[in-house]
């Protein structure tokens, strides 16, 4: 999985914590295999706890909205869910538009900071990966924007299951997600080495580091030295469609956004129909 050597800091810390991830511990045949799993499994661990922390400014992403032509399906008076809603702005910007919203995240401050406004949107603090307290088949559309970038692969099944439970015969999925983009390139080929993953990256506390960092060795420093905030996935088609099998893509466009540290991020802008 990892070409070179691990930094000593993956191996250090995982022999004390293997009785504390798994219970029982995982059998493994060496104590390499452990330095890898445990490392791996740590880095992945990032982004829940990057999102739950972060202050709520650091949620924002860019500004894409439904096209005319995407919102015109949506009947109005329809009930809309944003999973990953961040600082409300589409959640909100749905809401005007006549639809019923609710809106949900896991980061605590942007939905204390949310529910400070007046709006008819109702927030709460719920993990889509974890099942959310919504009825089944109550929404005729569900926004993902920049949201699922953000779920480990592992995950995705739950996210799916939960999509098709809450999700009306019939209803809709809009999402903004990152696709795999050449800029890229160099970045998904070196978090490679270190998580055996393609088409991932990671990001920087400092954005200027995505630039800086241009080898293997240089990543596992910047790992060791707390550098990295979090990690994301850009996604091939197939994979979306993977995920999304139970939907027909109605849909589709691209839309090209720039990344803090000047990378162009090709974005698949689709809405998608339950079967
Ligand atoms: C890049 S931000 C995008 C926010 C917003 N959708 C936007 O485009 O401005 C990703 C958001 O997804 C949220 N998030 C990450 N994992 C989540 C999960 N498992 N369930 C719900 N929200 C999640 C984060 O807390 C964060 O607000």
């Amino acid at each position: 999985m990892i070409a070179g050597s691990l930094p000593a800091i993956g191996c250090a810390a995982g022999a004390g914590r293997r009785e504390i991830l798994h219970d029982p511990p995982l059998t493994l045949n060496a104590p390499d295999d452990w330095c890898v799993f445990w490392y791996t499994h740590n880095m992945k661990m990032l982004n829940k706890g990057y999102w739950k922390n972060v202050p709520a400014d650091l949620t924002i992403s860019a500004d894409i909205r439904l096209s005319p032509e995407e919102l015109s399906p949506i009947i109005r008076g329809g009930r809309a869910l944003d999973i990953g809603c961040g600082d409300g702005v589409l959640a909100e910007w749905l809401s005007r538009q006549g639809l019923v919203v609710s809106a949900i995240d896991i980061n605590q401050n942007a939905i204390e900071n949310n529910k400070q406004r007046k709006t008819e949107v109702s927030y709460s603090l719920q993990d889509i990966t974890a099942g959310t307290s919504f009825k089944e088949n109550l929404f005729d559309l569900l926004c993902f924007k920049y949201t699922l970038t953000n779920i480990d692969r592992e995950e995705w099944i739950a996210v799916r299951r939960e999509v098709i439970r809450i999700t009306k015969k019939g209803g809709y999925i809009w999402l903004a997600e990152p696709l795999v983009s050449k800029d890229y390139q160099k970045r998904y080929a070196l978090s490679k080495k270190i998580l055996g993953e393609s088409n991932v990256i990671y990001v920087f506390k400092n954005s200027n580091d995505a630039s800086r960092i241009q080898s293997s060795e240089q990543l596992q420093q910047a790992l060791s030295d707390g550098l990295v905030s979090r990690i994301v996935r850009h996604f091939t088609r197939k994979e979306l469609e993977e995920i999304f099998s139970d939907f027909n893509i109605l849909k589709e466009r691209i839309e090209v956004i720039t990344s803090p540290s000047g990378y162009k991020i090709e974005t698949l802008v689709a809405l998608l129909q339950k079967k």
